[in-house]
């Protein structure tokens, strides 16, 4: 593999004023970012990306469900060493989750283009539709079709926790687009993200070469009781909906601690009916996140939450359904990109260590049908999906230099060997 010119340097100046200008679509009060996917924050961030995009010459193609893939040169048709991310966020989001992924890409293409570079083969910078799931699940939705992980109409039936479809809302933003997909698979797939945990920080170690991602389960349990007079009912007559999701969540927090790491369990959404102070909760409905890097050790947890649930419905006379939102096995990232993100970053002169991701990506999709990998950069104090998700630009101005590097190699962008 041919290697970049040294001489090519993106911007991080220009990277942060485009993390900037996107983070000011949907902020929050909080200082953070609210743009859950398909609403009408999210339009507007895409329309600001998508503007980027042609005003650096790219071809911007819109499948039918919402990706949005820049090619460079815009005439080619062969298929394109790719990089990218994500542009929505959870409701209470930062700056950098996905999007320094997407903006860093076309920061690269940026560099190469003003440098005049004619790589063998073509670039191209997608961001993806519902990566985090919170709105519509499972979470990487639309780097999963275009994965061909799910069929596209079948992902454009998915039900938002508001009630609106994948479909409908596609349409009323303007991103039902005519675009295949499932995709023709990229040449390769890199990705550049923040690593949204402390692992980098504790380290002191600027760089992550990805080596997969841990597996992935989310349910959502629905019990019904009965809702009654909070004041004249004895406990020991109550079918009381919101204990029972109370009871599930603490004996979660025991399972996962008795399991030990690198199990995590999360309780992340509880909803209560009516949600009165004097009335038993009747109705709750919860989500519970499992994630863990070896298959089998989740599958035990799974099944430790159905036969928790299905205990507890006995002993306070409720019913809990458990239906899967999410279920996504470990995933290998391909050695060979593994070995090149962390050699880049070694000859770069930056500290880099191999390790697992914590968190889903959509390079783990595209790690389905293409080499993918991806590079971390840290997170100041581990803290994400947090509006005071930050990361310094000294971080930054590695991960894309490594990204620049890395996509140069797989590219091969001629006469980068000597510089
Ligand atoms: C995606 O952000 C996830 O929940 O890992
Ligand atoms: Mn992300
Ligand atoms: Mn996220």
């Amino acid at each position: 593999m041919t290697t970049a010119a040294p001489e090519l340097r993106a911007s991080v100046a220009r990277l942060r004023a485009r993390l900037d200008a996107l983070a000011e679509v949907g902020a929050t009060t909080a200082g953070g970012c609210a743009r859950l996917a398909l609403t009408d924050a999210d339009r507007d961030g895409r329309d600001l990306v998508v503007g980027w995009m042609r005003d650096l010459g790219t071809r911007v193609d819109v499948d039918r469900l919402g990706n949005v893939v820049a090619t460079w040169p815009p005439d080619r048709d062969d298929p394109a060493v790719m990089t990218g991310s994500h542009i929505d966020t959870v409701a209470n989001g930062g700056r950098y989750d996905g999007c320094l992924g997407v903006l860093a890409g076309l920061e690269v293409l940026e560099t190469l283009i003003a440098a005049g570079a004619e790589p063998v083969h073509p670039l191209a910078v997608a961001f993806f539709t519902d990566e985090e799931g919170s709105r519509f699940a499972p979470d990487m939705l639309g780097s999963l079709a275009f994965a061909g992980g799910i069929p596209v109409e079948a992902a454009l039936d998915v039900v938002a926790i508001d009630g609106a479809t994948v479909g409908a809302e596609l349409a009323r933003i303007g991103y039902a687009g005519a675009a295949p997909c499932p995709a023709r698979p990229p040449r390769a797939f890199v990705e550049l993200h923040i690593e949204q945990g402390p692992v980098l920080e504790q380290h002191g170690v600027t760089i992550g070469a990805v080596t997969g991602v841990q597996g992935i389960s989310w349910s959502e349990v629905t019990v019904t009781g009965q809702s009654n007079h909070a004041g004249t009912t004895p406990i020991a007559l109550r079918h009381d909906a919101g204990y029972a999701v109370a009871a599930l969540t603490t004996a979660l927090r025991v399972y996962v601690d008795d399991v030990g790491p690198p199990l995590v369990g999360t309780v992340g959404r509880v909803e209560l009916t009516p949600n009165l102070v004097n009335v038993v909760p009747g109705r709750a409905v919860c989500t519970v996140d499992l994630r863990h890097t070896d298959e089998s050790a989740l599958d035990a947890a799974v099944a430790w939450l159905a036969t928790t649930c299905a205990d507890l419905a006995e002993r306070e006379g409720v019913t809990i359904e458990v239906s899967t939102l999410a279920r996504f096995a470990p995933v290998v990232f391909a050695p060979e990109v593994v070995d090149l993100v962390e050699s880049t970053a070694r000859d770069r002169g930056y500290s880099v260590m191999r390790m697992p991701s914590g968190a889903g990506h959509d390079a783990q999709m595209l790690g389905r049908v293409s080499p993918a990998g991806m590079v971390f950069v840290p997170s100041a104090r581990g803290v994400s999906h947090n509006p005071a998700e930050h990361t310094d630009d000294a971080d930054l101005e590695a991960g894309l230099d490594v990204l620049l590097r890395v996509l140069c190699a797989l590219a091969e962008v001629p006469g980068g060997e000597q510089g």
